[in-house]
């Protein structure tokens, strides 16, 4: 007997370890099927279950009982059974809800990607794209919070924030003692102010790359470039904390932030510490390895109006060159 799991979803079949959710099935075929994820983070232990945009539409239970799941379910929390069939976007019922969720989500979250350094990287305004309203119809007062300062890496803006739990994960997981969490409940609902107990730990600087949307940014990085004006480069260092297995992104010849790597979910391939992300900021510091892989769906892929005039840090190096070349001979015909 096989001792994987046949699941179909969205009409694709796959055969998954047993225990794995429906989510992780869906990564695992990839492309447009994955219901997108909010707060489940396969890096941080019980993430998942809390912003409900990954619901998907169990219409045969499994070959031992195919009787259809009464309501949609959160497919970061649900395990596949033999013989499940899943629908997602191919459920107009899931569409709608998704829908709803996303209004949900947009009614305490401000419009203010103009002007905020998540733009152009969010997962929430990716959302909002694909399913959200083009008007709100609450007409009630925002929830608003008074500003918190949590030091000088770290910049928090509470009204941004959806309660994901992401970061108190981060928190709790990745540095040495647990200081964070959720406090209050329904509107009043925030991250607890003890988070600035945990910034000063060598991996707090994880929670801006976990957050979804733009309610933790890196302060260094703060108002110095659209993400799209940036060029991205995957580049490595020999650090004696992380990996040292990072992104740098430059404009012009200076790199003005460092991250961790993101995989096709937008997750973070291996957590990197703070001295990596916050003060390595010299091309003189890191061994470039080449450009990172951005999606062609994403804005930073498409940062180019005018014929590409390519930095001194690429020209310098074979491989960058080389990946470039296709980008320079389109932009020199255009
Ligand atoms: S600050 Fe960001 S990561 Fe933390 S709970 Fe809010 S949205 Fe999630
Ligand atoms: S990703 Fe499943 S509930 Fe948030």
């Amino acid at each position: 007997m096989s001792d994987k799991v046949k699941v179909i979803i969205d009409g694709i079949s796959v055969e998954v370890a047993p225990g794995t959710t429906i989510l992780n099935a869906a990564r695992q075929i990839g492309g447009d099927i994955v219901p997108p994820a909010m707060c489940y983070y396969s890096k941080l232990e019980g993430s998942g279950g809390k912003c409900r945009t990954c619901l998907v539409k169990v219409s045969k239970g499994s070959e031992a009982d195919p009787r259809p799941m009464p309501k949609l379910v959160a497919s970061c929390r649900t395990t596949v059974m033999e013989g499940m069939e899943v629908q997602n976007i191919t459920s107009p019922e899931v569409v709608d809800a998704r829908k709803g969720v996303v209004e949900m989500l947009l009614i305490n979250h401000p419009l203010d990607c103009p002007v905020c350094d998540q733009a152009g990287e969010c997962d929430l305004q990716d959302l909002a794209f694909n399913h959200g309203a083009a008007e709100t119809r609450y007409e009630f007062e925002r929830r608003t919070f008074d500003r918190i300062d949590i030091g000088d890496k770290i910049q928090l803006h509470m009204n941004r924030c959806i309660l994901c739990y992401r970061c108190t994960y981060v928190a709790d997981q990745l540095t040495d003692c647990r200081q964070q969490g959720i406090v209050g409940r329904g509107d009043h609902a925030e991250i607890s102010t003890y988070i600035e107990k945990a910034i000063d730990n060598d991996f707090s600087g994880n929670m801006i790359d976990v957050c979804p949307v733009g309610a933790l940014t890196d302060k260094t990085f703060r108002f110095k470039s659209r993400v799209w004006f940036t060029k991205p480069v995957d580049a490595h260092r020999d650090c004696p904390t992380c990996s040292g297995k990072v992104m740098l992104w430059y404009k012009g010849d200076d790199v003005i932030r460092v991250t961790a790597r993101k995989d096709e979910n937008h997750e973070v391939e291996e957590f990197i510490c703070n001295t990596c992300r916050f003060d390595k900021k010299a091309t003189k510091d890191w061994v470039i390895e080449g450009p990172s892989r951005i999606e062609h769906t994403s804005v930073i892929s498409s940062n180019h109006y005018d014929t590409l005039k390519p930095l001194p840090v690429i020209q310098e190096n074979k491989a960058l060159m080389a990946a470039n070349k296709e980008e320079l001979e389109r932009t020199k015909k255009s």
